[in-house]
């Protein structure tokens, strides 16, 4: 057997719908760059979105389709890369069955992103399956016996239970699990255009896959310093929206905005103007490369069958290993 030198990393998104700019500059873009250096596993978590959207099934399969175009085009490469559909997986489903032996209800229900998502749902009636999520989340990430996993803030609660899991199951039964690390992104969040988090349910964000005309339309309705109203009022960068597109995409053109906008010399009319084509011009390459992926009838079915038949033959081993570990391997 050929030795797997390279750390392995695991990293997903729930299919609710399409990626947006603060996915790339939150982890998109890393994922782009991690593929050389680790064996990447990217997981669409489609079995996640049933813990709380599941009135809303009939449209997984269209987002599934859409993000593993947004993958594509943003430069994640399915040869280097292994791009797979959760619910392919079924030893996922039974390694959550095994692990959520080893973390008590009280625990579970003490995850702080958990408690947010139960808050902003309104419902005080959360299912078992949603307070548990974090438990088949820990069993996305040690099916592959992944070494870390890059995520933003909000999920850090959800490694942490993993790492916990992890722990707790290698000192009862032996060594099974590394225990994943988190990787956090170096770059600040990209706010929404009216300053809010970016999320499609708020209706304040840029897509990947928006034509040009969306993004100047977008661009233009984004709020910026409410106190600079002509031309010549200084502005003020630090509390501009816009600003930190520029930052987040442009860091030398933000240079140059910084100093016109402090100084009155750039009305913010002509300043979202730069930043739309500035936009456009960096969406227009992922935009023909979508063009091209969508062109090809079969292309993702393939690549999620060859991730389904990669990740299925590492999580099977781990199952193994597993059922091993505890004695439950009956040769019966
Ligand atoms: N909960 C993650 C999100 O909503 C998606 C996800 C599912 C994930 N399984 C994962 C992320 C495993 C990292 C590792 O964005």
């Amino acid at each position: 057997m050929v030795q797997n030198t390279k750390k392995i990393i695991l990293t997903g998104d729930r299919p609710t719908g399409p990626l947006h700019l603060g996915h790339y500059v939150g982890s998109l873009k890393n994922r782009v760059d991690f593929q050389d250096k680790y064996d990447s596993y990217f997981i669409i978590a489609d079995y996640q979105v049933l813990t709380d959207q599941l009135s809303k099934t009939e449209s997984i399969e269209k987002n599934i389709r859409e993000i593993v175009l947004d993958y594509l085009s943003v430069g994640i490469d399915s040869k280097k890369s292994t791009i797979f559909i959760q619910s392919q997986i079924p030893e996922i489903a039974e390694l959550t069955f095994l692990l959520s032996m080893l973390i008590t209800v009280a625990r579970a229900e003490r995850n702080p992103t958990v408690k947010d998502e139960i808050r902003a749902s309104g419902t005080k009636k959360a299912s078992l399956g949603f307070i548990s999520y974090p438990v088949s989340q820990a069993a996305d990430i040690l099916c592959v016996r992944a070494d870390a996993v890059p995520v933003g803030k909000d999920q850090l609660p959800h490694i942490e239970i993993t790492r916990e899991i992890a722990s707790t199951f290698n000192r009862l039964f032996g060594k099974v699990f590394p225990i994943p690390e988190a990787i956090m992104g170096q770059t600040p969040t990209l706010p929404g255009l009216d300053g809010q988090k970016m999320s499609k349910s708020r209706g304040n964000a840029i897509f990947l896959s928006d034509d040009k005309k969306t993004v100047g339309e977008k661009v233009m309705k984004a709020i910026t310093d409410p106190k600079k109203i002509r031309i010549d009022d200084p502005g003020r960068p630090e509390i501009c929206n816009i600003y930190q597109y520029y930052q987040a995409f442009f860091p030398d053109k933000a240079k140059e905005v910084k100093t016109l906008c402090e100084a009155g010399k750039i009305g913010c009319v002509a300043c979202k103007k730069d930043l739309a084509k500035m936009l456009n011009e960096f969406l227009d390459p992922i935009r023909e490369k979508r063009n091209n992926f969508a062109k090809q009838p079969n292309l993702i079915k393939e690549i999620l069958e060859q991730g389904r038949i990669k990740t299925q033959k590492r999580a099977a081993e781990t199952l193994a290993l597993v059922k091993d570990a505890m004695k439950i391997d009956y040769r019966l």
